[in-house]
């Protein structure tokens, strides 16, 4: 996950937020227009260099040699910035698709394996970065779900299987479950030979493919921002039907009560603002709302755990009685 931390918005809210709108506006407007015409600032380099020949060998005013100067130099400043910009991977906008369309949304992400391991980790392109970018999440889980030697765990939308290739190496059984049949096609050639793992495909927002009471963690990571609240919600309560009396459920997401979620959100606000908004735009949250689903669903022992940008809250299943 990119958790880069945006700069701190200071004192009064309002009056920072606007002054910080100018430049992502204006960043936007050139990264549209670029994509628009690619070929535009080569051809204004060109232009200017041109211009800036001519004055040279024609021997115009100092004034004529000076504005074509200063126009190379901008124009190939911003041509480098471009250049820059469109080696970062851009995912596709994929308007036509709304939100719940979970499976068509995530097998478009992820149809190749490079554009599936950014969709599912941020920027990790090499298998090396990808599997220690692991590490965060399964301190984290062996820490507070916790998940020991014994256990059976159940990962709900584990892409290419990022966590579990390390998390299997601690547990009894790790079963990988996600809505994306290209996600767990990849997640399959990375797990190869691991022989306590398995990958199941779901269907719908449901865990109906596994039996009641037959984990002992199942757990969500990097992945709730992108689901709609209700659907947030059918989750917990099929959690709490698949996992065993003292099972443990964690989740996390970005938490908009951390300065650093709240600059996320404050930056994604600005960025999307006269956009169509991707349906895989995250949807941040804070402790209160899984909370609330946690004791709903009839978890106790909640706990709320604070590692900004991120909150993790866990649960667990009262034994029977
Ligand atoms: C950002 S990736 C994170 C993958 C993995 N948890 C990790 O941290 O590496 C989100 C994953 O959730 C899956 N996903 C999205 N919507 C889902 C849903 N409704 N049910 C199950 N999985 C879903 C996607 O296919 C994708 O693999």
């Amino acid at each position: 996950m990119n958790t880069t931390t945006a700069p701190q918005i200071a004192g009064n809210r309002e009056e920072s937020t606007s002054s910080k709108a100018l430049w992502p506006s204006v960043r936007h407007v050139a990264a549209s227009l670029f994509q628009t015409y690619p070929r535009l600032p080569v051809l204004v380099v060109l232009f200017s260099g041109i211009a800036l020949a001519a004055s040279l060998i024609m021997d115009l005013s100092l004034s004529y040699k000076v504005l074509a100067a200063a126009l190379m130099a901008s124009s190939s400043f911003v041509w480098g910035f471009w250049a820059r910009a469109s080696h970062i991977r851009r995912f596709p906008p994929l308007s036509h698709l709304h939100r719940r369309q979970y499976a068509a949304t995530w097998d478009s992400l992820a149809g190749a394996r490079e554009e599936a391991y950014s969709a599912a980790a941020g920027h990790y392109k090499d298998e090396d970065k990808l599997r220690r970018s692991a590490a965060e999440t399964v301190r984290n889980l062996t820490d507070l779900a916790p998940v020991r030697a014994v256990d059976d765990v159940l990962e709900v939308g584990c892409g290419v299987g990022r966590i579990g290739r390390e998390l299997a190496q601690t547990c009894a059984t790790w079963t990988g479950s996600d809505i994306s049949a290209n996600m767990l096609s990849i997640a399959a050639s990375r797990l190869e030979g691991l022989s306590n793992v398995r990958l199941v495909q779901l269907h719908a927002v449901s865990l109906s493919e596994f039996e009641n009471n037959s984990f002992d963690v199942v757990y969500f990571t990097n992945m709730l921002y992108h689901l709609d609240e209700m659907d947030r919600w059918q989750y917990v309560q099929e959690a709490f039907r698949v996992l065993r009396p003292d099972g443990r459920i964690f989740m996390d997401n970005i938490d908009m009560e951390s300065q650093a979620g709240w600059d996320m959100f404050a930056r994604d606000a600005i960025r999307y603002k006269d956009l169509e908004r991707p349906p895989y735009t995250p949807r941040y949250s804070n402790a209160a709302e899984f909370a609330v689903y946690f004791q709903r669903a009839g978890f106790a022992g909640i706990q709320a755990h604070h590692r900004s940008p991120l909150v993790i809250v866990t649960g667990v299943k009262p034994s029977a009685e």
